[in-house]
């Protein structure tokens, strides 16, 4: 009897070591202890055994039993670490490979220029107020004192829609917008696309940005506005750029005026970017005609403000030395990849 519970231990040792999938473990587990099994087939056998040795018997059929129960524990858990190791194996990364190459984008040079416009107004104490690309007539002319016989207002110039609204033809609309809604003191920005009829050409397109500012408060006077004019200029362009105003005409501010700063490329000396005359033309401004004030139902006797609107895209072309707007909105990736290292 010893010798054949011996034999059957030698026996399942074997085959348990053999094992190589789970399933042959599954397999070794129903041969060696499930109901056919010799182990099995022991127990049934302790009825014979005389009744002083069947203690000793059961005994060793426990043995027998667990030992081939930790035997195939420990296989099963052999197999399951090998198959790890070869997952990590095929998984493993050859570090002295070339590594994936991901390109970096970069942003647009119209928006890098107006985060650092807006960076610098919110600096001087601005904040930035948002209006809708397409508006009314009452906002992009009406309440800004555009006259219906205005030239800007023509079908030529401004694209309408069916409705009766239009693409905004200017950023001054956000004005309107502001001053409907909060009561002065008022000091916004508002950077955002316009949208004119033209022909894309060096210095046009349909779609361009402008960025608007308005003040408004007690005793704001035109020095304001060239000192806002100044100090934007010089953190944009340099300590050194001088700028300017000169008398102009808009609906909606009286007086009005241009804007000019030193040109950028000459400091002023004259040449080819600046037509020989020494300024670059910035855009323009004006104290906010009290006309407009009192369609807003803003008291011009108490309250002074000044206005001012430039093209985003002109800035940039300055900055960047962009000979050509239409640059700008083709997009070429040999154009953006030159901005990749720029963020704000
Ligand atoms: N909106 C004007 C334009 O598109 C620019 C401008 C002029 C804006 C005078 C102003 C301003 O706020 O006061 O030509």
């Amino acid at each position: 009897m010893q010798e054949q519970l011996r034999e059957a231990a030698e026996q399942a040792r074997t085959a348990i070591a053999a094992c190589q999938t789970n399933n042959d473990i599954l397999n070794a587990k129903a041969r060696y202890l499930g109901k056919k099994s010799l182990v099995n087939s022991l127990y049934g056998k302790l009825k014979d055994i005389p009744p002083e040795d069947k203690p000793a018997f059961g005994q060793a059929i426990n043995e027998l039993r667990a030992g081939i129960e930790k035997l195939l524990a420990e296989r099963e858990l052999e197999l399951k670490d090998r198959l790890q190791e070869e997952q990590d194996a095929a998984q493993a990364q050859d570090l002295s490979l070339p590594g994936n190459f991901r390109p970096r984008g970069s942003l647009h040079p119209l928006t890098i220029i107006r985060r650092r416009i807006e960076d610098i107004f919110m600096g001087l104490g601005f904040e930035i107020a948002e209006g809708p690309d397409i508006d009314d007539e009452f906002h992009n002319f009406d309440a800004l004192n555009t006259p219906p016989d205005h030239p800007s207002r023509n079908l030529a110039d401004t694209f309408y829609l069916e409705n009766g609204c239009l693409l905004r033809t200017q950023t001054s609309t956000v004005q309107v917008r502001v001053m409907e809604k909060y009561p002065p003191p008022i000091h916004i920005i508002s950077p955002g696309r316009c949208y004119r009829n033209d022909k894309p050409d060096p210095s046009h397109s349909p779609v361009f940005h402008q960025l608007e500012a308005l003040v408004v408060d007690k005793g704001v006077s035109m020095a304001d506005l060239k000192d806002t004019l100044q100090n934007f200029a010089q953190i944009m362009f340099g300590e050194d750029v001088r700028s300017r105003i000169r008398p102009h005409f808009f609906p909606f501010t009286e007086p009005s005026a241009e804007m000019d700063i030193s040109c950028v490329s000459c400091q002023g000396k004259g040449c080819r970017v600046c037509k020989n005359s020494g300024w670059l033309e910035l855009g323009g401004a004006g104290m906010v005609d009290p006309a407009v004030f009192k369609m807003l139902g803003i008291d011009p006797e108490i309250y002074s403000g000044y206005a001012l609107g430039f093209g985003v895209e002109r800035i940039a072309m300055l900055k960047y030395n962009i000979p050509d707007m239409r640059i700008l909105f083709e997009n070429d990736v040999r154009m953006l990849r030159q901005f990749s290292g720029e963020v704000l």
